[in-house]
């Protein structure tokens, strides 16, 4: 199975890469919007910008491949709120830029979205559960599901949340950032109200595989197994990573002011991903000790 994937020099472009390239005998073809991969497993690599539709085009008619695999985004939730043409530019226009091409090519798109399409007043969310954003970028996500839904081509949207794990010059997440400030003593204000579960990237890369592998379609949610607040799952990093607890304020959300509102009551069930996806995913506590090992503590 020939498979491209879209921005893989981010986080979970490079879990996919490694992941896919260790667990089976795909032919991979590596892009991103930069001239260079940050990865070197031999792979071919082509720089490509997703709201480029030539350029789209241009390789996707080259490689031909079976399946595109998604990880380009704009991920900077408070950002989308003041970037909006930029943001729905990447968001939606590329992925239709995607679809466009994978109709040509008749390949499959394996796209990622988010707990951000819901409201946050009564989660966790089942893969049936009626979307209603409430920032701008959950409504940039919802309309690049609805793009796929509504095209008549063979595709797959995982919906996944809060995402931790390492990378090769990749952006801070939650839990680089929160070790990154308490191993330099720094205090941080952490919220106790937003609640949902916590994605380690790994098991987000090997759910991906298996939809790959059993080419499932449809809605699936990839996520963490237990459900928790931001300040509980930072009490944990604390415990995994030896950090100091008096360092953790909890606060509420609407002290922070951030641009985006968040969901709270969040998080994504994943009864359908254990059932037809045939695996357990790791738990907080499991996934930041995965997470110290990789790190080398
Ligand atoms: N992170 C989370 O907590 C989270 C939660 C729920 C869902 N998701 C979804 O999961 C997916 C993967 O997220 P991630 O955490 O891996 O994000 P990420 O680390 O920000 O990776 C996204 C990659 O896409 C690249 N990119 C941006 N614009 C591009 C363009 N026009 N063409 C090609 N590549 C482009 C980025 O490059 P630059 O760095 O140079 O911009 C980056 O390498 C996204 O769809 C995201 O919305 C993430």
């Amino acid at each position: 199975m020939k498979i491209l994937v879209t921005g893989s020099n981010g986080l979970l472009g490079q879990s996919i890469t490694s992941i896919f390239t260790r667990e089976s005998d795909f032919d991979i073809i590596l892009t991103s919007a930069e001239e260079k991969s940050f990865l070197s497993y031999g792979h071919h690599y082509e720089m490509l910008d997703i709201t480029k539709k030539d350029d789209v085009k241009r390789i996707t008619d080259y490689y031909s491949p079976d399946v595109v695999i998604n990880c380009a985004a704009y991920t900077i939730v408070d950002k989308c709120e003041t970037e909006r043409e930029l943001s729905w530019k990447i968001n939606v226009d590329g992925v239709k830029n995607l679809i466009i091409a994978a109709r040509r090519n008749k390949s499959k798109i394996i796209h990622y979205s988010s707990d951000y399409v819901f409201d946050g007043k009564n989660g966790p969310y089942t893969e049936e559960s009626v979307p209603n954003p409430i920032s701008f970028y959950g409504r940039e996500k919802l309309a690049s599901e609805n793009a796929l839904i509504t095209s008549d081509i063979n595709f797959a949207i995982i919906r996944t949340v809060v995402l931790y794990g390492i990378g090769v010059g990749i952006k801070q997440n939650f839990v680089l950032w929160f070790i990154d400030k308490l191993r330099n003593n720094e205090p941080v204000n952490i919220v106790t109200d937003q609640i949902s579960n916590v994605t380690n990237i790994d098991d987000l890369a090997f759910g991906t595989l298996k939809i790959a592998e059993k080419d499932l379609r449809g809605i699936y949610n990839i996520a963490g197994e237990d459900i928790l607040s931001r300040y509980e799952f930072a009490l944990k990093i604390c415990d995994v990573f030896k950090l100091n607890k008096d360092l953790v304020r909890p606060v509420i959300t609407a002290t922070l002011n951030q641009p985006a509102p968040r969901p709270l009551k969040s998080g994504l069930t994943t009864f359908k991903m254990q059932s037809e996806l045939g695996f357990k995913p790791m738990d907080s506590l499991e996934g930041l000790r995965l997470l110290k090992t990789q790190l080398g503590y």
